[in-house]
């Protein structure tokens, strides 16, 4: 294989099969060390020179940060989610933006469903309860739950995602149904979903679990108009992004018992949680860990590095966003 006289620089440490794959590819890489989000002074200074960048959804690469990439082609993102980069002003600056889709879709799924479970058996809740020296004994109606089985799940957003956590909860025995701007034929015959609008989706769904994309047109979309349309026994899960839910809304709905609870993974302005979603009971929140998984991180890894040989070889990308 021919090699490749380039210079990388990864904004923070990612799985060493991606950083190996690289180097064997003669690129010059550099790495910020710091267990930490790295500061934009020092995000500046490195990205001047480098010919490709492999960026998280910490950084934000807007108008002024992509002006100081003087040499660069590639800023691989290690995420499928792409809202930390203006798209469109790196396009006018010829530097391709590619994401990670596929490789993080099952560990997603599978902590979609942990939140529906968690939040549907009161698991936080029941083991609080276990550890406060509480429990004194089997009981009929100690901390009753809601069954899965014949149940609506609604998904907001008919991608590769939602269709996996869609396919998981028709294995439950859950009634599917979506609102999303295409049909979903794959989905619709995997799992006997029904497309519906949105507002039908809302009102219908016991279980519903966003799966859009964060855009300027879905940026708070589930607004409190929307919030209050969610039955009063819903569950609310959300493993897309925060902002994609306007949170003051949901916190007053939460604090109104208006939902029966909500499941998050992501909130919006992270890492600052807002101090009333702690105090909720009828919330569960985890640090943003949808695709934390050794399998998927290291996919992600490796597919940005592809991602990024392959443009820096004159390939064109792999997965382009
Ligand atoms: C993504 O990929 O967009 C997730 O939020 C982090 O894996």
């Amino acid at each position: 294989m021919k090699k490749l006289s380039a210079k990388v620089f990864i904004t923070r440490k990612i799985p060493s099969e991606a950083i190996k794959l690289l180097m064997d590819s003669g690129l010059d890489v550099s790495v910020y060390k710091k267990d930490s989000v790295i500061p934009k002074e020092i995000l500046l200074k490195n990205i001047i020179q480098a010919d490709a960048v492999i960026s998280l959804l910490t950084e934000k690469f807007d108008k002024n940060v992509i002006d100081k990439m003087k040499n660069c082609k590639v800023i691989a993102n290690y995420a499928v989610g792409y809202n930390n980069i203006d798209v469109e002003y790196a396009k006018k600056k010829k530097i391709i933006v590619t994401n990670t889709p596929d490789v993080l879709t099952d560990s997603t799924a599978d902590l979609t469903m942990a939140l529906v479970l968690t939040c549907a058996r009161r698991i936080i809740e029941a083991e609080k309860f276990l550890k406060e020296g509480k429990y004194m004994g089997w009981k009929p109606d100690l901390l009753l739950g809601v069954e899965l089985k014949n149940k609506t799940f609604g998904i907001l957003g008919a991608g590769r995602i939602g269709s996996a956590a869609a396919l998981r909860a028709k294995a439950f025995g859950m009634k599917v149904i979506y609102s999303s701007k295409g049909r979903n034929k794959e989905l619709e015959i995997q799992t006997g979903a029904r497309k519906v609008s949105t507002n039908i989706l809302l009102r219908t769904s016991d279980f519903l679990s966003i799966h859009l994309p964060l855009t300027k047109e879905t940026f708070h979309f589930m607004n409190k108009e929307k919030l209050s349309l969610l039955k009063n026994t819903a569950f609310l899960i959300n493993t897309s992004r925060g902002e994609i839910i306007d949170e003051e809304g949901l916190i007053k709905h939460l604090q109104k018992r208006k939902l029966f609870c909500a499941g998050l993974d992501v909130f919006e302005n992270e890492p600052n949680i807002n101090p009333a979603l702690l105090k909720l009971d009828n919330v569960i929140i985890l640090p943003h860990i949808g695709s934390a998984t050794k399998e998927a991180r290291t996919n992600m890894a490796l597919l940005a590095a592809r991602n990024v040989i392959s443009i820096l070889s004159g390939k064109g990308a792999i997965t382009p966003v």
